[in-house]
């Protein structure tokens, strides 16, 4: 099949068009990407000078939950491709822009409706697709919370089905501790909701992102293509390192390869996903997918020949995409820990003299507490510990003052 991808020139009549819905550090790297390849781009977030928007053509500032005013940006700019970076957006405002042919919208509106509550990507992987995932069962009221906790087996994850980063996620070891999870669940969603996700904990040996990109190969056709595996610590939620390649049994790397291939067919469209799994020994667990760049994979920026943003713009424009992975690296998050405006960063001089480091200072007009990330260190080493220790490193020399 011939196809033919034209790129206009910006700020024209004939100017190639991407919207970005969430101007994060995230957007921020996919809009730089795009601009070296001519594109014009807009920067849309909830709060004005987000990193993405100091980047954009044009930026523009709305309630992103609002359908509305998401409707109303789109129409006013009819970009050619609405690139979503975050869940919290209203998805059905999304479907009907497509629908009404005003944009695309990337990967595609189905991925995006799934993705942003848990139980509608739980069902698709474990009940449609059949994949391995943690035990699990929804609950709207404490008392099926704790039936389910006993039904599962303790401990359990209690998450609300509308979150990220960790928020209102916990633990829970015993019976004594569902009320006080119930509760944290509940008031700390995304949405002021009352139903939750309980799942059975799984004791994982390690846990990957397997950055999987949905774009055209040379039959003209859109496959997946795989990245190296991302090995990464969370804590509290939150990615706190990440590293590049997880190394893997042969038989570990197959089924999530399988897997990250069947979600991302299933969810459909173009662009790059972050496909969350679960490893013990050669057995892979579905945990949950991004229809976006994943903040484990800013690692890629070191480590690939085309990072996870490069990748996700390619693919966005219908071009075709090379995973190559060109040295072992690493990512550590630099934190803020207080609530402050206009924070300054120290020790850059220190903390790049390590050994084959980078920063990404992410240009967030305030940090907050307990923690913000305002920046990641990046490294390459011959072997993954070398350069997780770079990462750290580099991390820890960069003080932010307030
Ligand atoms: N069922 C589980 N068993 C063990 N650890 C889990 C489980 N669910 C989540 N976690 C841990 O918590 C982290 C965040 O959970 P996740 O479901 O990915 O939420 P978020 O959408 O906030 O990223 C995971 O990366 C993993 O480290
Ligand atoms: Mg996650």
């Amino acid at each position: 099949m011939v196809h033919c991808v034209n790129i206009g020139t910006p700020d024209s009549p004939t100017a190639t068009k991407v919207m970005l819905l969430g101007s994060g550090e995230l957007g921020k790297e996919v809009i730089i990407a795009l601009q070296r390849l001519g594109v014009e781009t807009i920067a849309v977030d909830r709060y004005p000078n987000a990193p993405g928007q100091q980047v954009a053509h044009r930026a523009y500032t709305i309630n992103m939950t609002d359908p509305e005013a998401v409707a109303e940006v789109i129409f006013k700019e009819k970009p050619d491709y609405v690139v979503p970076e975050i869940e919290a957006i209203a998805t059905d405002a999304l479907a009907r822009v497509e629908e009404r042919g005003w944009t695309n919208v990337i990967p595609c509106p189905k991925a995006t409706q799934l993705t942003m509550n848990r139980e509608g990507i739980r069902k698709l992987a474990a009940e449609d697709l059949g994949l391995p995932t943690s035990p699990y069962r929804f609950a709207s009221s404490l008392d099926e919370v704790r039936e389910a906790a006993e039904a599962l087996g303790y401990p359990v994850v209690i998450k609300p089905v509308m979150s990220s980063s960790g928020h209102g996620q916990s633990v829970v070891r015993e019976p004594g501790a569902v009320e006080a999870a119930w509760e944290y669940a509940t008031t700390e969603g995304r949405v002021k909701g009352e139903r939750v996700i309980v799942e059975g904990f799984v004791d994982f040996d390690y846990e990957i992102t397997q950055l999987t990109v949905r774009a055209k190969g040379s039959d003209g056709e859109i496959h997946s293509h795989f990245c190296a595996p991302v090995g990464h610590r969370q804590q509290g939620g939150d990615y706190v390192e990440s590293w590049q390649p997880q190394p893997m049994s042969e038989a570990a790397l197959t089924k999530a390869r399988e897997i990250a291939d069947k979600v991302t067919t299933a969810l459909g469209g173009s662009g790059i996903f972050g496909v969350e799994l679960f490893v013990i020994g050669d057995e892979v667990y579905f945990s949950e997918v991004s229809p976006r760049p994943h903040d484990t994979g800013l690692v890629t920026m070191a480590t690939q020949r085309l990072s996870e943003f490069e990748l996700h713009a390619r693919a966005i424009l219908g071009l075709p995409v090379d995973t190559t992975l060109c040295r072992p690296g690493a990512s550590a998050v630099i934190y803020g820990t207080e609530d402050s405006k206009a924070v300054v960063f120290e020790g850059l001089e220190e903390a790049l003299a390590v050994p084959e480091s980078d920063v990404r200072l992410f240009g967030k007009p305030s940090s907050s507490a307990p923690h913000r990330r305002m920046g990641v260190a990046l490294a390459t080493a011959d072997d993954i510990e070398t350069a997780r220790e770079r990462a750290r490193e580099c991390a820890q020399a960069v003080k932010v003052k307030y």
